[in-house]
């Protein structure tokens, strides 16, 4: 809404507007402005989803990568698509939107001009089995000062909780910030509790404002 336009109730009629009775409808609220809680509350939406903007300057020191025994950690090669796709699909099958990327999402975001192979780490067992991912991303220059995304970390179901997570979130961290980002941002379902603990303990932190709600009818 302009700003000078609002607080005339121009937000609740578009929002009731946009409602049609007998419909799931689902809105999101970006910042989770307190307007749009109010609106929700009065046209009977429920705070269903909360998504985390966390932020780590990379500035701060990092520690040093130190993986499992056997354990190795290399960049991306056009023969790992499907092993990807079936670690993402695991690792993601009860996320809305993540769970369902095929291979034709996958060539989708690998054309971007922003996909760098070496920015994709795989770590793999000592029989090249894949164990899990970490997909960083370097956003243009055009996005603002230089910084760089945690995009994806993907762990297989069967080689969670033993330290991977943290380790290829650490080595994409120093991949970003040795090209030069000055800030890392993430994006973290807020019910994602040993997620947020990797991030957490990296030094990633959260601002209530950077958060973004999903509202459902
Ligand atoms: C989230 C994920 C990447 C974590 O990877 P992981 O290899 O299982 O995690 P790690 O073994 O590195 O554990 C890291 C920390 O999380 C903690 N942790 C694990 N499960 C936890 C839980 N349910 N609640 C709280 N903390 C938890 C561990 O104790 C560990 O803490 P420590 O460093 O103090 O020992 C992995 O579980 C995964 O792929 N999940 C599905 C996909 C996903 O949610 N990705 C992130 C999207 S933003």
């Amino acid at each position: 809404m302009a700003p000078d336009a609002r607080r005339r109730g121009l937000g609740r009629a578009l929002a009731e507007a946009a409602t049609r009775p007998g419909r799931v409808t689902t809105a999101w609220s970006h910042g989770d402005h307190p307007a749009a809680a109010a609106i929700a509350a009065g046209l009977g939406f429920a705070r269903v989803r909360e998504l985390w903007v966390m932020r780590r300057p990379a500035t701060d020191p990092l520690p040093p990568v130190s993986s499992d025994e056997g354990v190795t950690i290399r960049g991306y090669r056009p023969s790992d698509a499907e092993a990807v796709l079936a670690v993402n699909a695991a690792a993601f099958a009860d996320h809305p939107e993540q769970g369902g990327m095929d291979a034709a999402d996958l060539a989708a975001r690998m054309s971007e001009p922003w996909f760098d192979p070496d920015g994709l780490l795989l770590a793999v067992d000592p029989d090249g089995a894949l164990l899990g991912f970490h997909w960083t991303k370097q956003h243009p220059p055009t996005d603002g000062p230089p910084h760089g995304e945690v995009y994806v970390v993907a762990i297989a179901p069967q080689a969670q909780g033993r330290g991977l997570g943290r380790t290829l979130t650490l080595a994409g961290l120093h991949h970003l910030t040795a090209r030069g980002a000055q800030e890392i941002v993430l994006y973290v379902e807020s019910d994602n509790l040993p997620a947020r603990a990797v991030y957490e303990r990296l030094g990633f932190a959260h601002a209530s404002s950077d958060t973004h709600v999903m509202y459902a009818r």
